[in-house]
């Protein structure tokens, strides 16, 4: 049976580009006594990947199979605690098969709770970053304006209809007319910006004429800095991610940062990593929201693995409508 793996081949200098990749066509592992091997059915990709394909501590190793988030069905197990054709998820890699060594942390999936692939979107770290970062550190409330960034994405699409359970007003900015209209109307956001073709600082005006309360940044850059000279005293800002600076680290920073202290306001950067005690309270009332009809989640899902590096590229410039997932195999549930 083959086993195709994709490979860090090198760093990319800015922009990832199809040939930092590299395929290899490795064995379906040999499982030793409480050793897992399982086939893999969805892999993730995530912005944070960029950040280690750059040179440091945390550094993706060259030559070696791109670790991620994966959902799979256990193929052969010597472990007591898992079945074959149980499903489950964990942090293993772009491949079709690995080995979860005693077990790793294997999670199993409820195929009950919807579609598998949740285990690595809404009801997986995206939704638990969602969660955190909106009720958690920004403790959204009702009646307050809130301003979300790559509004359409894994994360942010939660992010919005979370402060819209709340009761918040929310607008939303991406980066394509057919995103704009998709949060609008079909997430339920009370406004949307396209901020490739629309003057942002204008449109905030428009749109949040009594200033912004609550603004979940997943990009940094020019968004933040417009959003900054529109914070209302005591403003939140969960800094969840900075992706358009993650090709460029040198770039800019945002010059408006002393308004946080002329309005009272805090800026929060969190990593869900810390969250993690967060996990079985919060995925089961975002379950619970999703299976109500109070919230909708959508998936962007890219076929073979084969397409993996250019499935994480086009997330990357903004391709992706919801989250980006790769379907390296077949799904039993479907
Ligand atoms: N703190 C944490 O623990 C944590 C956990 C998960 C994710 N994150 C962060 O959350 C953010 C969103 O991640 P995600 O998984 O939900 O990805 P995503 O939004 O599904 O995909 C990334 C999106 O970023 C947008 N984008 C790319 N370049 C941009 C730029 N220069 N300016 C503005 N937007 C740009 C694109 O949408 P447009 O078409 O709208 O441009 C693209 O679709 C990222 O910054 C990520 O690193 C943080």
């Amino acid at each position: 049976m083959r086993n195709l793996q994709v490979l860090l081949a090198r760093y990319p200098d800015g922009p990832v580009t199809t040939d930092c990749y590299q395929f290899r066509e490795a064995d379906v592992p040999e499982p030793a006594d409480r050793d897992v091997v399982v086939r893999h059915i969805y892999l993730s990709c995530d912005p944070y990947m960029r950040g280690r394909m750059r040179p440091g501590p945390n550094a993706f190793k060259l030559g070696e199979p791109i670790p991620a988030r994966v959902v799979g069905e256990v193929l052969r197990s010597r472990h007591p605690e898992y079945q074959e054709g149980d499903l489950v998820w964990d942090f293993l890699t772009w491949a079709e098969y690995s080995l979860a060594p005693d077990g790793k942390q294997l999670r199993k999936i409820d195929p009950a709770l919807g579609p598998i692939s949740n285990a690595i979107s809404v009801l997986g770290m995206p939704g638990l970053t969602a969660w955190v970062g909106m009720y958690d550190i920004a403790d959204a409330t009702a009646g307050e304006t809130v301003f979300v960034s790559a509004a359409s994405g894994a994360v942010g699409q939660l992010a919005g209809q979370l402060a819209r359970v709340r009761g918040c007003r929310v607008v939303g900015s991406a980066g394509s007319a057919e995103k704009v209209d998709h949060i609008v109307n079909t997430l339920g956001f009370d406004a949307g910006i396209n901020y490739k073709t629309e003057d942002l600082g204008a449109r905030l005006d428009a749109l949040c004429p009594d200033g912004i309360d609550v603004y979940f940044d997943n990009v940094g850059g020019a968004t933040l800095d417009a959003v900054l000279s529109r914070i209302n005293r005591g403003a939140r800002i969960p800094v969840c991610g900075q992706i358009s600076r993650y090709d460029d680290p040198d770039a800019a920073q945002p010059r408006n940062l002393h308004r946080l202290e002329a309005q009272q306001a805090t800026l929060t950067p969190f990593h869900v990593a810390n969250h993690m005690d967060r996990y079985d309270t919060v995925i089961p009332q975002i379950a619970e929201l999703l299976r109500d009809g109070r919230i909708r989640y959508f998936e962007d899902i890219v076929y073979g693995i084969d397409n993996a590096p250019e499935a994480f590229i086009q997330m990357m410039r903004g391709d992706n409508l919801g989250k980006r997932l790769v379907r390296v195999g077949p799904d039993p549930t479907i």
